[in-house]
């Protein structure tokens, strides 16, 4: 068997080097593929290497197993589907290749020769290297056309983010293959420009040494520090705590005294880092549980400097032009899990950043003030951060909202980057249908974010946040261009609204649980057109079930009642693609959402509603009912206000607070129940 996909084949995928990562990268390839029948080989020179990642793998395995995350059966042929070798020859039949072996050009030019020799004329070659530049680890290539950089992050298979590198001859296309590829297998991929330390290591190792100089400065003791810039970044452990995990003392000295010449002289490795790495031991970190005393000063002292550090140090980054702004805030978000730095500086104020900085670069000769950075304070205006993006191709334009942390929940920064785009692509006439979709495979869109929702503390404040949502949703519905909503995983509450609101939907195949409107378990009523557009689409007798249950269908029943043109194999963005041009040339005509009222029926079926608020539900009932009489216009606006009227309930007190507690599922334990 073998897993083709966006144009190409993979029959096998190589890993060398059977270290600290090797295996985990090998693990994630053989938990996405090993059910398409993508055999995964390690290749190692080293047998007690081999040994140890194959039992590594097996132990990650049989833990996953005992949680429940996959089944026994299914785990052991994950397990099973992984080779662990000595022998080159394995990978001859490789279509995909990595390397992970040592950080050090001569080895990675030898295995690279080796690959090259072994494997097909097509197979991809990547290197996992944290620093070297692709044109430097395949510089001896023949064809450097199927060479990049692909960079992991720690521990590989669960570590979401991932950089993707092109060298300067790596075919645009290969790049583009490997940012649909690890999308489609869980990664959040960010396109990275060629250079010394990439994007993201740079700002992990300029932490550390931040850090250390705070100690070397004498202002905080190595154990201060640590947990003092836990705290002040939100990461889940301190830069010396995560050093002395991964081991990574070696490999930071190395690439901060690279980066001195390569980035900004700032770069270097402190005194008390050589000291560590000469000593072969670990950092000198809490026990846990120790609690570990500091005053204000000190907190003050430290906080100020490893911000300024780590603000400066992003918006470098942003100003050499290798990376972006809302890449550099996914990446800090969820691979290196730190308090995102644009969202940090908006909270803060831009102009407080800025002097952070400048204080930090006056102190330490070498720190590079941005420029970036200086005509965002001057605007006096908080960055922009986009989590919605457009992209043309040809005379479509593909949006997708990208949230992963949050499975690309709605809230005020997407819904106003929508706009802005939907209304840009109005406006384009090159622009002549578009597609809508969600990152990732998980899901469209979960949702409206839960946080945007309890802010709403008035019916008049709750009313208005509809009637702006609608106001969105009303410039996709009446764009005058297609729009296909391309629906890459569940689409909850808000995300089966905005779908409503384009002009036609298709799904991946085979989702059990596909939409819902869960607004009820929370104790309101949908607020951004669900109470209106989906008796309108699939009838009211269909909806009255949906709506008042809270129960989520699976994509086979959507598309039964209509509520979906099309279930996809494969890629959903080609099929997505071929709606938008049969619905421009008149080959398919999708039905249009009445804009009238609709007939309901003499009698509706029974609903049960469980543990489900009677006072919503009655809430509910209303919005569909006297929304059926109305034009969806004022249904619209009849929703908005009876949304609003939810928050003068106890029990939506009640739902949310117990979503925020326990999720969407738990009993909610209403008043009216
Ligand atoms: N450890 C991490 O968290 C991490 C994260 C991102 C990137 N990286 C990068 O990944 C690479 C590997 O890192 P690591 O920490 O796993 O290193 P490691 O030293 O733990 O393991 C390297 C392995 O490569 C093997 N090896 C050496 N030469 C080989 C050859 N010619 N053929 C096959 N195998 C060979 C060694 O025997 C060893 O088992 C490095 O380039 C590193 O910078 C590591």
């Amino acid at each position: 068997m073998a897993f083709t996909m966006f144009g190409r084949t993979i029959r096998k995928i190589g890993i060398i080097g059977s270290g600290n990562i090797g295996p985990d990268i090998a693990l994630h390839f053989s938990q996405n593929l090993s059910s398409h029948g993508v055999p995964v080989v390690v290749v190692d020179i080293v047998q007690a290497a081999l040994d140890a990642g194959s039992k590594k793998a097996e132990s990650k395995m049989a833990k996953a197993a005992e949680k429940g995350i996959y089944k026994k059966g299914e785990a052991d042929a994950i397990f099973k589907n992984m080779t662990f070798t000595t022998d080159y020859g394995k990978i001859a039949d490789a279509d995909f290749v990595i390397e992970a072996a040592f950080e050090r050009e001569d080895v990675k030019h030898k295995i690279f020769d080796q690959c090259q020799a072994a494997c097909p004329k097509t197979a991809i070659f990547a290197s996992n290297s944290s620093h070297m530049e692709p044109e430097v680890i395949f510089k001896k290539m023949k064809d450097r056309s199927r060479c990049l950089v692909i960079h992991y992050f720690y521990p590989a298979e669960r570590n979401i983010l991932l950089e993707i590198v092109p060298g300067k001859d790596t075919d645009p296309a290969l790049t583009e293959y490997l940012m649909k590829l690890y999308e489609f297998i869980g990664k959040a991929p960010i396109k990275v420009k060629s250079r010394y330390g990439y994007a993201v290591d740079p700002i992990f190792e300029g932490l550390l040494e931040a850090t250390a100089l705070t100690v070397e400065k004498g202002l905080a003791t190595v154990k201060q520090a640590d947990v003092i810039v836990q705290k002040a970044l939100g990461m889940g452990v301190g830069p010396f705590t995560a050093h002395n995990l991964a081991g990574g003392n070696p490999i930071t000295q190395h690439g901060l005294t690279e980066s001195h010449t390569k980035i900004m002289p700032w770069y270097r490795s402190p005194k008390i880092l050589d000291d560590q790495v000469k000593l072969g031991k670990p950092w000198e970190t809490a026990a846990r549980g120790e609690v570990v005393e500091y005053s204000a000063e000190t907190y003050e002292a430290v906080f100020n400097r490893v911000i300024g550090a780590y603000l400066g140090m992003v918006c470098e980054i942003v100003e050499s032009g290798i990376s972006n702004v809302g890449d550099m805030e996914l990446a800090m978000d969820v691979g290196l899990v730190l308090n995102p730095p644009f969202a940090m500086m908006n909270k803060m104020g831009v102009k407080k950043a800025l002097e952070l900085v400048e204080a930090y670069a006056k102190e330490n000769p070498g720190f590079k003030v941005a420029e970036v950075l200086k005509k965002q304070a001057s605007t006096a205006q908080p960055w922009k951060i986009p989590v919605v993006f457009r992209e043309d191709k040809g005379d479509i334009a593909i949006v997708k909202i990208r949230r992963p942390k949050v499975l690309n929940a709605l809230n005020e920064d997407v819904l106003e980057q929508l706009r802005g785009i939907f209304t840009d692509i109005q406006k384009d006439s090159k622009i002549k249908g578009a597609i809508l979709t969600g990152f990732g495979t998980r899901a469209f869109v979960s949702g409206a974010d839960i946080g945007m929702l309890a802010s709403q503390k008035t019916p008049q404040e709750a009313e208005a946040g509809c009637l702006k949502t609608h106001s969105v949703f009303n410039v996709i519905e009446n764009l005058g261009k297609p729009v296909v909503c391309a629906m890459n995983g569940l689409a909850f509450g808000g995300g089966n609204e905005i779908a409503m609101a384009c002009t036609a939907r298709i799904a991946t195949k085979g989702q059990k649980v596909f939409v819902g409107q869960p607004e009820p378990k929370l104790g309101f009523i949908p607020g951004a057109g669900g109470t209106q557009r989906l008796p309108r689409l699939i009838g009211i007798e269909k909806a009255w079930a949906i709506l008042r249950s809270s129960n989520p269908i699976s994509s086979a029943q959507a598309k039964e009642m209509g509520l979906i043109q099309e279930e996809v194999e494969g890629d959903l963005i080609e099929a997505a693609t071929d709606w938008v041009k049969k619905i421009l040339s008149g080959k398919v005509k999708v039905p249009s959402i009445p804009k009238g009222p609709i007939p309901i029926p003499s009698k509706l079926s029974e609903v049960d509603l469980g543990h489900l608020s009677r006072k919503i539900d009655s809430l509910l009932q209303k919005a569909i009912l006297e929304g059926a009489k109305m034009t969806l216009e004022e249904g619209l606006k009849l929703e908005a206000k009876i949304f609003g009227e939810c928050s003068l309930t106890q029990d939506r007190k009640i739902g949310i607070e117990n979503f925020m507690k326990n999720g969407p599922k738990v009993n909610a334990n209403f008043v009216h129940a």
